[in-house]
């Protein structure tokens, strides 16, 4: 008879498990995969006004998501103004929003007043940087203090937020640097300051994870848009052109279609941070 009610108890102890391993996992995992359609989506993308930021708006918004487009500086309103215009001739719902996300309290009206105007996130892109080549020994404290800023606390804070406020099931993508592959003096601050988010995206995907949310980084390697050849002498360049293996440098079009796999069919990549620079660097 004991015998017979310890097994009953054991038949039921790895029921209630297996239905709680199959609710936690396995109808969720299908759940998630069901939902990887753009269509009327939401996503917002910090710096999504311009370069590699502004074609993933267009890109989003030609398969039908709705866009919440951040810029920063005066400098970038006009063309931001251009993207926006351009996404909403493609029938998108679409707004802009202006905001030096080295400001928690930025960080956050951004992703608030993206809720209030359509109800929800289900994509947070972060392409925000900025780039110093400096030698170690000239670097100032002041531009010591911005680079981390912006590269650092910028990217903590929206990873942060994305964590409290972007839809189960959502995705966070960050960009980061393929420097962070490499061997190099002169990007001290810039690929220092890059580097401490691939540690921030592995441990929110760990957090984040119990609500479906996947989190990955992705590491251009130098990509043919005015943010690099502001640093780069001509020999620079050259350089960096005949570096990787696959010749010439990283396109903003080569690494936007890596980005929207990520946050769609390749939702199942999570906590990682993806190297796409034509064998530029690896590890
Ligand atoms: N181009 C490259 O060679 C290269 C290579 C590898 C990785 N990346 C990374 O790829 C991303 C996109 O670069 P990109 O080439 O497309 O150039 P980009 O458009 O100039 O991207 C940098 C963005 O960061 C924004 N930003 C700078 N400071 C900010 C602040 N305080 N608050 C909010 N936003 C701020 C810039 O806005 P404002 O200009 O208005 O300040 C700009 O929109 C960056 O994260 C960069 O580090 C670039």
């Amino acid at each position: 008879m004991l015998l017979l009610i310890k097994s009953n108890c054991l038949i039921n102890l790895l029921y209630n498990n297996c239905l709680h391993f199959f609710s936690k996992h396995i109808f969720r995992k299908k759940f998630i995969m069901r939902n990887n359609d753009l269509k009327g989506k939401v996503v917002l993308i910090a710096g999504g006004g311009k370069n590699l930021g502004a074609l993933l708006s267009r890109n989003f918004a030609a398969k039908g998501a709705k866009l919440a487009i951040h810029y920063n500086s005066e400098g970038s309103k006009a063309e931001s103004e251009k993207t926006l215009a351009d996404v909403q001739a493609m029938g998108a719902e679409a707004f802009l929003f202006q905001g030096d996300l080295t400001k928690v309290a930025n960080v956050s009206k951004f992703f608030d007043m993206t809720i209030s105007k359509f109800g929800g996130i289900d994509i947070a892109i972060n392409t925000v940087g900025m780039v110093l080549k400096k030698p170690f020994v000239d670097t100032t404290e002041e531009e010591y203090d911005t680079m981390s800023d912006v590269n650092s606390k910028a990217a903590y804070f929206f990873l942060q937020e994305a964590g409290k406020k972007v839809n189960k099931n959502g995705k966070i993508c960050t960009i980061l640097t393929s420097l962070l592959a490499a061997y190099t003096g002169l990007y001290s601050t810039y690929a220092g300051m890059k580097a401490p988010v691939e540690h921030f995206t592995r441990a929110a995907s760990k957090e984040f994870g119990e609500r479906g949310i996947s989190v990955t980084a992705v590491a251009p390697g130098p990509m043919d848009t005015p943010f690099f050849y502001g640093q780069e002498s001509d020999d620079a360049v050259a350089y960096h052109k005949s570096a990787s293996a696959l010749g010439g440098l990283t396109d903003i079009k080569d690494i936007a279609p890596l980005v929207e796999f990520l946050v769609t069919d390749g939702w199942w990549i999570t906590g990682q941070t993806i190297f796409a620079n034509g064998g530029y660097t690896t590890r």
